[in-house]
């Protein structure tokens, strides 16, 4: 008998503003074609402006194929969105925000055509982050309540630290199919399947322009870490490019491979 069809998740790291919905709109029709993912999950924290989230945003996300949004420190950045949260489970957010936040942070979701289901789960760091709930204690709830209902487990781990998103990875080896950190917007090199078989990489990267500092523009991040006063956010505009993480899965749940994605790739010399 042929062995299963593997199950294939896409990641796609923090939306940033408007040039990462534009370069989504533009490049992402095609990545969907070349890696052919059964489901598709992005970080959407920062897609209103660099802050927060907005329903027309939202929706063109779900538009383009992606199937569920997780969250980070700007979850919460734009109030108009709090109905949504608490209606909407395809929007995630940290879970371990303290009780009484609007939305959710993990759910489970039926993946398109394969009669499997997904468990994603969004968690934030706290280490030069928000003083919130432990994420490991955290993490071990969430897995408690829905580890016998979904068939493979993905995490988003949004976080400043590399090392919290490296211990968090170590913590669940064996335990989830994938941990991709996020937040950082600089993509790390380091994607790989862990000993016990969970897929993992430090931080995915950011989805927007990389003539930028993380995605805003350069002069106003000059400004802002020169005179060390808050200015308004003013998103940069060149470079395009999608970062993400394809992973494949076993039919166990564990990961047989961990693929970077930067759509276009950076170019290493002058052109
Ligand atoms: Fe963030």
């Amino acid at each position: 008998m042929a062995s299963p069809k593997p199950l294939k998740v896409l990641f796609i790291g923090d939306i940033v503003a408007q040039p990462g919905m534009d370069v989504l709109q533009t490049l992402l029709p095609a990545l969907l074609k070349k890696t052919n993912p059964d489901f598709v999950i992005a970080n959407g924290e920062n897609l209103h402006e660099g802050r927060g989230l907005n329903d027309e945003l939202v929706d063109a996300c779900f538009d383009m194929g992606i199937h569920v949004l997780t969250g980070g420190n700007h979850s919460f950045d734009k109030h108009h969105i709090f109905k949504r949260l608490k209606t909407e489970n395809r929007i995630l957010r940290p879970f371990n925000y303290p009780k009484g936040n609007p939305g959710i942070g993990f759910g489970v979701y039926e993946i398109p055509n394969r009669n499997k289901k997904i468990g994603v789960i969004n968690l934030i760091g706290r280490t030069y982050m928000q003083p919130v709930n432990d994420p490991f204690e955290s993490v071990d709830y969430v897995l408690s309540r829905i580890k016998d209902e979904a068939d493979v487990l993905f995490v988003d781990m949004h976080s400043e630290a590399t090392a919290e998103k490296m211990a968090l990875g170590w913590h669940l080896d064996g335990r989830v199919s994938v941990v991709v950190g996020t937040h950082t917007h600089i993509p790390t090199a380091d994607a790989r399947v862990l000993p016990k078989g969970t897929g993992y990489i430090t931080d995915v990267g950011m989805t927007g322009s990389f003539q930028s500092v993380l995605g805003l523009d350069i002069e106003t991040a000059k400004r802002r870490l020169t005179m060390l006063t808050p200015q308004r956010y003013k998103s940069a505009q060149g470079d395009l490019r999608i970062c993400g993480i394809l992973a494949t899965l076993q039919e166990d749940g564990t990961c047989a491979s961990m693929d970077q994605l930067l759509f276009p790739e950076f170019e290493t010399t002058r052109s």
